[in-house]
């Protein structure tokens, strides 16, 4: 009887663990995977994609300073988009948990890069690493887990700046590359993936008013994250390659 009761606190303990990681991945509309989601649009994401009924992945780059996600229930991962060892060992806490959504949100504005005598060129190798090599790192790390995903959804977070139709005023130079390169592989990977189910769309959220522009936006991050979450919901296999705004507004390349 003794030896029982001594029991009764590890069944308890493991009745517990194993209902909090199937509250995680049942019940749920889906998981989504969300980078740079401390802060700005990626927290608003995080929040709305909660509130929503998904299971939010959120990452940061320093866990534990971000409070806010943490309030939204969200799993948190540690995570540089510019470190393939930080990348690798997300993954690697992530092997086996099927990803409905991954949505590559992280990015940086960099310096301005209009004047051609005082271009920063280390600086536009940065803002290149962060916005279309990382997003790039983190979909060749957790490709395995979209394609175990019932959605096998993947949203990068572009911006209107990265067409270059609609480059009518000049200005940042590198951050507008950045997005249009990302673009470019976008598209790459949405002709070669679309015939297996898997649907990659580019999305302009909106002028939003975060720490990127000073808070100089349009919109809010509530606003443009609840745009994004419906379209993003709603995408299907013919949304496959194309590059819509916060509305759901096709944009031009
Ligand atoms: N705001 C706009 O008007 C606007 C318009 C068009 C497109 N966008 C795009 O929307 C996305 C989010 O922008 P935002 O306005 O929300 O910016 P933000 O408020 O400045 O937040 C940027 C997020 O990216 C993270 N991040 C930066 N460098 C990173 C790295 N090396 N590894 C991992 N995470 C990193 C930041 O983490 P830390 O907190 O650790 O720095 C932060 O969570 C970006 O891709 C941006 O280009 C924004």
């Amino acid at each position: 009887m003794k030896n029982i009761l001594k029991l009764v606190p590890v069944l308890l303990l493991s009745v517990l663990c194993s209902s909090s990681i199937e509250t995680f991945a049942t019940g749920s509309k889906g998981t989504v995977f969300i980078t740079g989601a401390n802060r700005g649009i990626g927290l608003a994401l995080a929040q709305n994609f909660s509130a929503a009924g998904f299971s939010v992945i959120g990452t940061a780059r320093k866990p534990d300073q971000a409070t806010a996600l943490k309030e939204t229930g969200a799993r948190i991962e540690k995570l540089d988009v510019t470190d393939q060892a930080s990348v690798d060992a997300m993954a690697q806490s992530l092997a086996d948990v099927p990803i409905d959504i991954l949505i590559n949100n992280a990015g940086i504005i960099g310096e301005d890069n209009n004047d051609l005598a005082s271009l920063d060129v280390e600086n536009m190798a940065l803002v290149l690493n962060v916005n279309t090599l990382g997003p790039v790192r983190v979909m060749k790390a957790l490709f395995p887990n979209v394609q175990s995903g019932e959605q096998k959804k993947i949203v990068n977070i572009s911006s209107m700046m990265g067409s270059m139709e609609m480059n009518t005023w000049g200005c940042c130079a590198c951050y507008r590359a950045s997005k249009s390169a990302l673009n470019s592989i976008n598209k790459t990977f949405a002709m070669n993936y679309g015939k297996f189910g898997v649907t990659f769309v580019v999305m302009h959220p909106g002028y939003v008013k975060t720490d990127m522009n000073e808070g100089k936006g349009n919109i809010t991050p509530q606003q443009s994250a609840a745009g994004l979450v419906k379209v993003i919901t709603d995408l299907d296999a013919s949304d496959n390659g194309h590059f819509y705004d916060w509305q759901g507004n096709e944009l031009p390349w």
